[in-house]
This record gives C-alpha cells, structure tokens and sequence, in this order.
C-alpha cells in the first residue's frame, strides 16, 4: 500500500507551495508552513571510515547523511587498507549496494598506499565509472607524480581532487596545484579551502580561465583559531585567522568557492581525548552542515537560500557529472532553532566543535518520492 503524506505550505525555490509525498504506509498530513522543499544534497568530501582509522560504517555514515539532508555522499580514499586498487574498489562498490542507504560514490586514491611514488591503475578506476580521483588524507608532494596523474585524469575524464596542503601550507601547494592544472588541462577541484591567500589564488585562476574549483567547510566559514577550546577543534587545514574566515565567506558570496563540502572526519573518543599533539585531525559534519550554513550564511545574509542550495546540490551534482535528483527531495526548516547535542548524531563519530551551539534551520525530512 502506497503512503500518502501531503505537506502542507512547504515552499519551493521554483515558487511552488505544496506537494504530496508518497511512501508505503498509511496516510497522513504534515504542516509544513514555512518549509522548504530542495533537492538533497550532494557532499562531495566524506570520511565514511567503513573500516580501519577512525571510527564508523557505511550505516552509521549515511544514517548520518540522511538525518543532515544529504543523499549522495562522495567517499575519499583514506581508508585502512586504502581505495587504491581496482579490486578494493569493486569490494566497496559490493558494500555500498548491501549496506548504503543513500547513494555512495567512492573517489579512489591517485597513488598506491596512499603513497608519494606510484600512480594506482586510474584507468581501471575510470572502467569502474568513477568520477574523481583524490590525495585527500595523504597530500602527496610529489609533483612529478601529480604531473602524470593529471595527465592520466585529463586522458581519462576524471576530476582531480587536492588535498593541497603541504607541511600545513597551503597558498603555496594551491600555486602548484593550480599550475599543474593550466599545463595538463586537467578539472581540478582544490579541497577545504582556508586561507585568505588561497581564496585569492582560485579567484585569479578562473579569471584566467584554468578549469579550477574549489570547495569551504562548513567549520571554516564558522569558526576562527581563536575558538579552539578543546582537541575536537583540531583539524586538517586547521582553523586559521579572522581574516582568513572572513575572505571564505567573501569567496562563498562572489562564486570563487564553488561548493559547502563537510570533510566528516569521524574519530573515536580514545583518538580525540588525548594531547593536542597526538590527537586525531578531523571533525564530524553531515549533521550539522545544513544549521550553519543558514545559521552563518544564509541567516546573516552572506548568500541567499538558492545560492546556498546551488552550494550543496547543484554545483556539486554538475562535478560528479549528474543531473540534480528531483526524486530526492528533502524538506528544510529554516526558522527552527535547535542545540547541537552530539549524542543525538547518528554518525559514531561525536567529535564535533559544535557541541551545545545554537544554530537555526534545520532539515525535518529526508526521503525519496516513490
Ligand atoms: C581527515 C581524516 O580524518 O580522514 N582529517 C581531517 O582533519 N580533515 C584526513 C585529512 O584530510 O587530514
């Protein structure tokens, strides 16, 4: 039996006001005055640990990814063994089918190991329909080795995805980056941007026509150095100034950061409660992506809602090469004023700098129109 929900008041960016659902079940009315109905949202940089560092499943991740609005996680390579073979890609691809409840898209590794000296079989991973392929988690500095990969990626069609931080310099490594991207042709897609400078350098880039783009977390749109409390805070690239806070927000605005990417960094509690030193780089972010970005952005007026949702669905879907979902819809409540309480999370992960932060706006549903 089919489920009938009609949501009442629900808005749409298109201008339409309300809209019926259907599901299997009974049937059943919501009010939704004020919501608005969007296309889930696409994350194009997510830790779903599955197995080894860190602490979370493919459940548990797109539990989390459901609860935040998101229905297609982009999954980077760095876990423990590493997506850095053809076969351990087709493993994972078996594993997302048993277990994922949103769409997963796994981005393999550019080298073997996560390593600095040997290109992975890129063209097996484009046979295997991937769309990127990413260093994130293991910068590799070597850039020789980059040179080929973005050669093989341009042969191949692929977008390159760079970690670009180099001993946590980043304007530097997004220089090479970028000039490795005008020399080969390659997309490169420069990942969590959090510099001023490196705002800057993307910016003069795309003036000059080389095929970059870039994304912000949001923990860098939202926090500065000088919030850091505790380990939770701790993060690759770490947080950084005001200044640099603020030229994000800019970059956001004026379309030179392309994308909102969470970089859900899930850790255990062992590997977060120690020194500063020793502690885990990483945050969680799926569940409390869509708070801030109306909280820090849309709220203060920073971008308006079809620009933060052109942020989290339409420019990411255009980079994995899709067409925006229709059928996943996902109604927001962007009135609703809720504490963030990492123990309401579905992620395993709770180790998130948000904890007991106020935020408004807030996803209510997340589900497909059958
Ligand atoms: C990432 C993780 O934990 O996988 N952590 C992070 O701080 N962003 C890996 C990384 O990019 O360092």
């Amino acid at each position: 039996m089919k489920e009938s929900i009609l949501i009442k008041g629900v808005r749409f960016l298109d201008g339409r006001v309300s809209y019926v659902l259907t599901k299997n079940g009974a049937e059943r009315k919501i009010e939704g005055e004020g919501w608005l109905a969007v296309p889930g949202f696409i994350d194009l940089h997510t830790h779903i640990r599955e197995q080894g560092i860190g602490t979370e499943t493919l459940q548990t991740a797109t539990s989390a990814a459901k609860a935040g609005g998101f229905t297609t996680l982009c999954m980077m390579p760095n876990t423990v063994p590493p997506i850095d073979s053809v076969q351990r890609l087709r493993e994972l691809k078996q594993k997302i089918i048993e277990r994922a409840l949103v769409s997963v898209l796994p981005i393999p590794s550019i080298a073997i190991g996560m390593g600095d000296s040997e290109l992975a079989d890129i063209e097996g991973f484009a046979k295997e329909g991937v769309f990127a392929i990413s260093d994130d988690g293991h910068t590799i500095y070597n850039l020789s080795l980059l040179r080929e990969a973005c050669l093989e990626a341009k042969r191949l069609g692929l977008l390159v995805i760079l970690h670009a931080e180099e001993d946590g310099k980043e304007p530097e490594a997004i220089e090479k980056r970028i000039e490795l991207a005008y020399q080969t042709g390659v997309r490169l897609h420069i990942a969590h941007i959090s510099t001023k400078d490196g705002v800057g350098l993307v910016r003069e880039a795309k003036k000059s026509r080389i095929d970059v783009t870039c994304e912000a977390t949001p923990h860098h749109f939202t926090l500065t150095e000088n919030d850091i409390r505790d380990t939770n805070f701790k993060v690759n690239p770490r947080l950084k100034s005001y200044k640099d806070r603020e030229a994000i927000r800019e970059g956001l605005a004026d379309g030179t950061i392309d994308i909102i990417a969470t970089d859900h960094a899930p850790h255990t509690k062992e590997a977060k409660e120690c020194g500063w030193n020793v502690a885990a780089p990483g945050m969680v972010g799926l569940e409390t992506c869509l708070g801030l970005v109306w909280t820090e952005l849309v709220h203060k007026g920073i971008l308006r809602e079809k620009e933060a949702i052109e942020k989290l669905v339409t420019n990411p879907a255009k980079m994995i090469g899709s067409k925006v979902d229709e059928t996943n819809l996902i109604l927001i409540d962007p009135e609703k004023e809720w504490i963030v309480n990492p123990l309401d999370f579905k992620s395993e992960g709770k180790n998130t700098p948000f904890s007991g932060r106020r935020l408004k706006g807030m996803v209510v549903y997340c589900c497909s129109i059958a």
